[in-house]
């Protein structure tokens, strides 16, 4: 297959995007749009400039920009507009369906209150779901360099919200919080119905990985790019089926990885680990899903047997029911099979 012919069979893939953080999906375009409604400066002159700024050399390098960026979102109109930005945009690329991550505490701890932030990402989803057809799940993500008194504070404000969100998530910091810091919060989360899942060894090791699964009780793992590290943790992902979100422009970008070539990705398939492809923060990273496909199958030479087991993989891995997974699966099959 050529390149264009790669493009190709990639962008005509129904998809599934589970690993997105709806604040990485911040273009630089819309963030002065609405800096300038709001009266917020942005500490660049311009669209290139801040561009320019997007050279990390590890996550906390990206979190601190990441988290600036946020700081200009104040209204509910801003949620709705950058969720709904996200949303045609991935429309355009042919996803189906879409699990999300919002960062709660990264606007109440600017004073922006937990039902403004919501309510506007709720309405995109909505919206979306009718006019898209695209279906979607909401996480909620704790903040794992702040306490869990602070994520159990954040529990208690999405109360009221509780039906529009699916599960909760922990992300931000990896090394030095580790998910066992959030054992209860997790707990009281899933006493409360929610579903979990937790970043976990993408700069951290493989332990948190384990603990991720053992005290938190996740059901997926994002990143998860460490478990190779120890054959055991390996097994026990394949035994019981747990999924890893792997998002590889993002690796990339962060150094977790010094070149696509080296994403292990392939390795995990080739094991039977459920591995699957997102784009975590696409507007920093340089790519929504059909660019992390486009990449990793042209780095690591997947044919398109690999290529059709990531895009069902991600629906195996989703929180939609068995029905609706099996018809999204039947359709990547049919598309495969053409
Ligand atoms: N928040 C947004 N993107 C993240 C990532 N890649 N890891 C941890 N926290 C994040
Ligand atoms: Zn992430």
């Amino acid at each position: 297959m050529n390149s264009s012919e790669l493009k190709k069979l990639i962008e005509g893939i129904p998809k599934a995007e589970l690993h997105l953080h709806i604040e990485g999906s911040f273009e630089p375009e819309l963030m002065f749009e609405i800096a300038k409604r709001n009266n917020k400066e942005i500490p660049y002159k311009s669209v290139a400039e801040l561009k320019n700024a997007y050279k990390f050399n590890n996550l906390q390098e990206f979190l601190d920009i990441y988290y600036a960026g946020a700081n200009v979102l104040i209204t509910e109109q801003d949620f709705f507009d950058l969720t709904w930005a996200y949303l045609t945009k991935v429309h355009s690329q042919n996803v189906v369906h879409v699990e999300v991550f919002f960062d709660p505490q990264t606007h109440t701890d600017r004073g922006i209150a937990f039902d403004v932030v919501i309510t506007g990402i709720y309405k995109a989803l909505e919206k979306a779901n009718k006019e898209l057809n695209i279906s979607y799940k909401l996480i909620m993500s704790y903040l794992r360099h702040l306490s869990e008194e602070e994520a159990f504070k954040t529990l208690e404000a999405s109360i009221p919200f509780k039906s529009w969100i699916d599960g909760v998530g922990l992300d931000s910091s990896e090394k030095g919080n580790p998910p066992s810091k959030f054992e209860k919060v997790f707990k009281a989360s899933a006493d409360h119905g929610y579903k979990l899942v937790a970043h976990a060894g993408e700069e951290g090791p493989s332990e948190y990985i384990w603990e991720a699964l053992d005290i938190l009780n996740v059901d997926r793992i994002d990143h998860g790019n460490r478990c190779l590290d120890d054959e055991k943790l390996v097994q026990k992902l394949i035994k019981d089926n747990i999924a890893l979100t792997l998002c590889p422009l993002s690796n990339l970008e962060l150094k977790v990885i010094s070149k696509m070539e080296d994403h292990p990705v392939a390795k995990m398939l080739e094991k039977g680990i459920l591995a699957t492809i997102h784009s975590d923060d696409p507007a920093y990273f340089g790519g929504y899903m059909n660019e992390n496909f486009y990449e990793t199958a042209k780095a690591l030479n997947l044919n398109k047997d690999q290529i059709k087991q990531l895009a069902i993989n991600a629906f195996e891995a989703s929180w939609l029911s068995n029905e609706d997974k099996a018809k999204h699966i039947s359709k990547v099959e049919n598309y495969f099979n053409k």
